[in-house]
């Protein structure tokens, strides 16, 4: 085959697109909400190690995997690890990387357009003196779909139709288009997340409200900063760690080896891995846990936090809070907040089309119009039952299928053809070549061994979770010849579907729950 004639415009170009590919609604929304959910500091250790056994093995996997393909003019994973791996199968297992984004992309995009409607909102002053219960109500009619707030029936599926559009439209520009929005929304999520992040440091005292007269924001970042290291033996907070690490990272889907297809043949691939998975984190870390947590935790006070803590609770509390700080305030506010999900959230689902489009190509000599339009309608059948099924939890399964599972086990099988049918000592070579930075020599150990054990451990506590996660007590009642009792949540239940049922019923309740409390 021919080299390919596509490639980054810049290497600041490609730098922006990987950084908007891993910054996403997960750094913001997914990652604050794990971690209160799994004990604040309990769960700061186990993700940042998993960080660097998982995280950063996997990353260097899948750039140096991607640039491989790119010298044989491959961009899709189906392509990539079949000149990988001798075995068909490999093709397939590619494949299978590919409908994971579409999956993912269809709920992904959906939040997306919750983000740019809000920003529309803020605008137009649509929360100015609501309560708290009634900006949570409009959460709850928005996404009820034909009940909604503003007369408009079914304006959640206009603004997610919308949405969809303006990605195909981006993505038929092909690389250009990606490195045109990446250029354009990079820049401003960091400075509207680094003036937020200002703002719920300093909130302290001054987020008190006569509401919640104990309410601290400081209450919220000690709760996340103070480590706590027994939780180091409890596998319900490693799976949510790893979980948390491949999806921030934007691993286990393909993205990062199609955008990786397109670097030229002799560029740095290890320099770029690294920084781009440090600038994640920072992102993460650093402006992910400084705002939606203190700022809440100020207003309303830890304890409500933990309760309430899930998804929807960025839209259903922020306008509100916002409020408190004053009219116009709250405009810039609203517009800095929710425009910056809105730009993590597309500079994300722009990568998650390229594995399509790239598959398209590599598979029938497809162009970009026709598979941007391709992507665009898939990911329009699979997303709509989740906008208008959202309120019977069809979205929760999408995340938890699509956005957890599939991601492990992709992970866990290219972290093996990478290492053991690939062979370490060429994937080694593959990582270092053209390298601008020498990649400690304990990785490639981990690259072979760690990282593989470990993706395997993270499934199989998936697969067999006990009943309300308890691991002790299931495995003292296995040692003394009780019953193993599974989980609702594990994945053997949810493959036969008994646990089906108990899980719709949970997610429609959460999302009733902020609304009935603060009734
Ligand atoms: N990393 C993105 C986020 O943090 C999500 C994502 C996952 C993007 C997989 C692309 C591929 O939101
Ligand atoms: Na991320």
């Amino acid at each position: 085959k021919l080299a390919s004639k596509e490639a980054w415009g810049s290497r600041l170009g490609l730098i922006l697109a990987m950084a908007g590919n891993a910054v996403g609604l997960g750094n913001f929304l997914r990652f604050p909400v794990q971690a209160v959910q799994n004990g604040g500091g309990a769960f700061i250790i186990p993700y940042l190690i998993c960080f660097l056994l998982m995280g950063i093995p996997l990353l260097l996997i899948e750039w140096s995997s991607g640039r491989f393909g790119g010298k044989f003019n491959n961009h899709s994973t189906p392509y990539i690890m079949d000149g990988m791996g001798k075995a068909k199968v490999w093709k397939y297992v590619g494949v299978f990387g590919i409908f994971t984004n579409i999956a993912v992309v269809a709920y992904y995009t959906y939040i997306e357009s919750w983000s740019l409607v809000y920003v529309l909102h803020s605008i137009f002053g649509t929360f100015e003196s609501m309560s708290q219960s009634e900006v949570a109500m409009f959460f709850t009619e928005y996404v009820n779909v034909c009940t909604t707030s503003t007369g408009i029936p079914f304006e959640a599926v206009f603004f997610y139709v919308l949405v969809l559009a303006l990605n195909i439209i981006i993505l038929s520009k092909g690389l250009g288009g990606i490195e045109k929005a990446a250029k354009i929304g990079m820049p401003l999520l960091i400075l509207f997340g680094i003036i937020l992040a200002v703002r719920g440091l300093t909130l302290g005292e001054s987020g008190k409200s006569e509401l919640f007269p104990d309410a601290n924001a400081w209450d919220g970042l000690n709760f996340l900063w103070t480590p706590q290291f027994d939780s180091l033996a409890n596998p319900k907070v490693w799976l949510a760690a790893a979980g948390q690490i491949f999806f921030t990272l934007s691993v286990g889907m393909g993205t990062i080896q199609c955008y990786a297809a397109y670097i030229k043949e002799k560029e740095d691939i290890a320099l770029n891995a690294v920084s781009a998975g440090f600038l994640n984190e920072f992102v993460e870390v650093v402006l992910g846990s400084s705002i939606v947590i203190p700022i809440a935790a100020g207003y309303l006070g830890l304890d409500w936090v933990l309760e309430n803590a899930g998804f929807g609770m960025a839209f259903q509390t922020m306008p509100f809070l916002f409020q408190q700080w004053g009219e116009f305030t709250a405009v810039f506010a609203g517009v800095f907040w929710f425009g910056l999900l809105f730009f993590a959230g597309i500079t994300s689902s722009l990568a998650m089309g390229t594995p399509w489009m790239g598959f398209m190509k590599d598979e029938f000599g497809w162009g970009k119009t026709k598979g941007a339009w391709s992507f665009g309608a898939l990911a329009l059948i699979m997303g709509l039952p989740t906008v208008l099924l959202y309120q019977y939890g069809v979205f929760d399964e999408y995340d938890y299928w699509a956005g957890t599972v599939s991601l492990v086990v992709f992970a866990l099988l290219e972290a093996i053809l990478f290492s053991w049918v690939f062979g370490i000592d060429k994937g080694w070579t593959e990582i270092n070549e053209g390298s601008e930075i020498k990649i400690p020599q304990v990785y490639k150990f981990i690259i072979k061994y760690i990282t593989p054990l470990l993706l395997l451990l993270v499934f199989l506590s998936a697969l067999i979770t006990p009943f309300q996660n308890e691991w002790s007590e299931n495995i003292s009642s296995i040692l003394n010849g009780g019953n193993w009792v599974l989980d609702n949540s594990s994945l053997i239940k949810n493959i036969t579907n008994y646990g089906l049922k108990e899980q719709i019923q949970i997610a429609v309740n959460d999302s009733d729950k902020v609304y009935l409390e603060s009734k």
